[in-house]
Order: structure tokens, then sequence, then C-alpha cells
């Protein structure tokens, strides 16, 4: 026993903000943004808060599973920093969708929604949970160091929630961790003990970008394989994959270095950038609401992130 998909959901922010718009604010071109990463526009929150979004998306994906948010066992919300420390972010989604089930968030970075699939996963072996509803969604813009053109081009705010029900569609699944604070980063911020003999670092990204590119290429192609072997299946049987969608030219790579045609790699990083962990379930939530997944379809998902985590799986659409 495993689960099944049984609904999907998304909420980003209204505001577009274009690469033309950002040249304005840093040294940057749309050229360079497109051809080095693909972006185009991302969305950003101006008055949305990531409660609000959260909200949006868990009620989106219960009303495509037709499932009541009282009839739900569990709430895993996968974020870097929700609203507040706490209450966590899944309690402030299970008070304001009106369920009554334990709750909690969990932070594997841009992982955070294969991470949570598998967490899922083994409360429906023990019994646990009939439903349970994840919520994948971050708030990069608030991070996000404004004033450094090699990251902030690449982020977006936004994210997804996915409803998950009893069956067995998922086949396999591989998390893998390397702990590594070199290459990608983003401190607390804050301390306010008087005690404390340090200056507190802003609470901004940095990233090596090339390292982590490297990283990423061989963590996506290398995921995918081994999910797809240990489903028992040939990469040929793949319907369609869904990468992180954090550059083009990642996706590019992996997709080279496999057996799957690059047509069966679903984007959509030219209208959102980099969301983190809201990346993956957005462009599950596309995937299905456009028609390219299908009922029956193999369908390959795979991330890498801060930690550096990654996570890949391969699971059987059922809708
Ligand atoms: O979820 C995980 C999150 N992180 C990632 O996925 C990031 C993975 N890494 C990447 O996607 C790529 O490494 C980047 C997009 C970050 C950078 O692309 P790159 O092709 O590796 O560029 P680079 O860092 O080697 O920089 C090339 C040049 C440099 O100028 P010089 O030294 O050659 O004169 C940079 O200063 O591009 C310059 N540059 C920019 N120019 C215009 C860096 N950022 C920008 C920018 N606009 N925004």
């Amino acid at each position: 026993m495993s689960f099944s998909i049984l609904g999907t959901g998304k909420a980003v922010p209204e505001y577009v903000l274009t690469n033309d718009e950002l040249s304005t604010m840093v040294d940057t071109n749309d050229e360079w943004i497109r051809t080095r990463t693909g972006i185009e526009e991302r969305r950003i929150c101006k008055d949305e808060t990531i409660t609000e979004l959260c909200v949006r998306a868990a009620n989106a994906a219960l009303k495509d599973a037709n499932v009541k948010a009282e009839d739900l066992d569990l709430i895993i919300c996968s974020t870097m920093r929700g609203e507040n420390l706490t209450p966590s972010q899944a309690c402030m989604i299970q008070k304001e969708i009106g369920a009554k089930c334990a709750a909690f968030d969990l932070n594997a970075a841009c992982s955070g929604f294969i991470y949570a699939l598998d967490v899922a996963d083994g409360y429906f072996v023990r019994k646990k949970a009939k439903y349970v509803l994840i919520v994948s969604m971050d708030n990069l813009s608030n991070i996000t160091n404004w004033k450094d053109r090699s990251t902030c081009v690449l982020f977006g705010d936004g994210g997804a929630a996915a409803v998950l029900g009893e069956g067995d569609d998922l086949l396999s699944i591989n998390l893998t961790a390397q702990g590594n604070d070199t290459v990608l980063r983003i401190p607390h911020g804050t301390n306010s003990s008087p005690f404390y003999e340090h200056e507190a670092e802003p609470a901004v990204l940095s990233m090596a970008g090339n390292d982590v590119y490297k990283f990423a290429v061989n963590a996506m192609s290398e995921g995918i394989k081994k999910a797809v072997a240990d489903a028992g299946l040939q990469q040929s049987d793949v319907d369609c994959v869904i990468p992180h969608q954090a550059n083009i030219r990642i996706i590019n790579m992996a997709a080279s270095k496999l057996d799957i045609p690059r047509e069966k790699f679903f984007c959509n990083v030219e209208h959102y950038g980099n969301t983190s962990s809201g990346s993956v379930p957005i462009a599950l939530d596309e995937a299905s609401k456009s028609g390219v997944i299908k009922k029956g379809d193999i369908i390959a998902l795979c991330a890498f992130g801060g930690g550096l985590t990654t996570g890949s799986c391969v699971i059987r659409w059922n809708k």
C-alpha cells in the first residue's frame, strides 16, 4: 500500500516581475537571463502572505481531489521559511482550511515536495492515514539578495499542493543529502540573545552557482536513472519527466544524459523562475490541468536543492 495523487492545486502571486524590470534594478539584461537560465519572468509577493498562498493551493487541491478538509489525516508543508517559526506553516494551513489532523513543516529546500511524498508514504504504509495534504510553498523574494545579479534573477515566489489518498501509484522513491553549507546557504538572520557574542548574518541567499549547476545535472540524471530502475521500468517507459525548474540548461543537460527524449520533460521555468519546493508541484499541477499527463502515464519527478538534497521518484498518474 502506498498512495495515489488524487488532486493538485497551485497558487502564485499576482505580480509579474519581468527580466526588463529586473534590468532596472541590477546590472543585467533580458538576453543574459534568457540564454543562461531560460527564465523570462517570475511572480513576486507584494500583498500576498505565504499563508494566503498555501491556503489557496490547499483548497484548490482539495477541490480537485474531491476531498474535504475535515477528512484529512495529516498536513505536511514543505517550506524553508513559513510565516512564523511557530506555529508551523502546516498548522496555519490546518487552521485556515478547517482541518483537524496533525500538521508539521518539513525543510528540504527545493527537494521538499519529493521529501514530503516519501514521509507521507510512511503514513500510508503504516495505515495511519487515508488522506494526506502536502503543500510546498516558498517565498524566496524575502530572502533574496536583490543587489546580487548572479542570484536575484533566478528565483520567484509560489507553490502548489497535492492531496494523496490510499493507492499503489508510488512505484519508487529516493532521497539523498550531502551536508554542505558552502555552495548554497541562507542564514536565519536574527539572534535576539543578549549573551550571543557574534553578529547575526543577514537572512539572504548566497550561492556558488557553478558548483550547484554541476551537482544539479548529475543529481537529476542519476536520480531519474535510479528511480526508473528501482520501479522495475526502462527509461523508455517514462511518459513525462517533471524536473525541478531551476534553469533550462540544467534540464537540457540532464536530459542529454538519459534515454528519455527532451520533449518528455515538462518545463515552465520561463514563467516562474525557481520557486524552490513549489517548483515540482506547480509543474505537476500545470502538466495535469493542461492534459500533458493523462491517466495511466508513468511520471518521473526529480529535484535538487540546498542541503544539498535531492529527491526523485516514479509515480503512475491516476487522475
Ligand atoms: O535550486 C537550486 C538553486 N540553484 C541553481 O539551480 C543554480 C545553478 N546554477 C546556475 O543555474 C548557473 O550557474 C547560473 C545561472 C547561476 C550562472 O550561469 P553561468 O553560465 O554559470 O554563469 P557564470 O556564473 O559563469 O557567470 C558568467 C558571467 C560572469 O561574468 P564574467 O566573469 O565572465 O565577466 C558573471 O559576472 O556572467 C556574469 N553574470 C551576469 N551577467 C549579466 C552573472 N550573473 C549575471 C546577470 N546578468 N544576472
